[in-house]
């Protein structure tokens, strides 16, 4: 017990520091992703609930694109490791919605990334054409002012 001391010890500080240098990656503030899309989370509260703005760069319908509201969760026991989110884009322009999922992450350069996949549910006329009605992909956030 004695000989373990000195160990444990040694130890338990290396760990505090290697917890105390991990950036921290949040979601407030304002991102752009690589479809050259913008969105705005502005707070996150105590719950991991957050709301926000999306500006998207394309579309896929001809109406004449609007900033849109989105509504989203994320994980708090993992605030300060990297947290999974979710959140929902109600189109204010279009009958569509999309869910983005995602994960939080510090990148090498020490610089925030968010990678998510969505699907953008398009509304169609009837039953016959549910097939067609999902899109999926991927979509990479980056901070634009820090
Ligand atoms: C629509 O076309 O009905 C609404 C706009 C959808 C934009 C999609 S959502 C997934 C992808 N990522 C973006 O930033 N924009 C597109």
């Amino acid at each position: 017990m004695v000989q373990a001391t000195p160990f444990l010890l040694v130890l338990f500080l290396a760990l505090g520091a290697q917890g105390l240098s991990v950036k921290k990656c949040s979601l407030t503030g304002m991102w752009i992703n690589d479809l050259g899309s913008n969105m705005t989370i502005t707070t996150v509260d105590a719950n991991g609930d957050f709301t926000g703005a999306y500006w998207t760069a394309v579309s896929a319908t001809p109406k004449e694109i609007e900033v849109s509201p989105l509504l989203g969760s994320q994980h708090l026991p993992n605030q300060l490791n990297q947290p999974t989110f979710g959140f929902t884009v109600n189109w204010s322009f279009s009958d569509s919605i999309t869910v983005f999922t995602g994960q939080c992450f510090v990148d090498d350069d020490g610089k925030e990334v968010l990678k998510t996949m969505w699907l953008l549910r398009s509304r169609v006329e009837s039953i016959k054409s549910d097939w067609k009605a999902t899109r999926v992909g991927t979509n990479i956030f980056t901070r634009l002012q820090s």
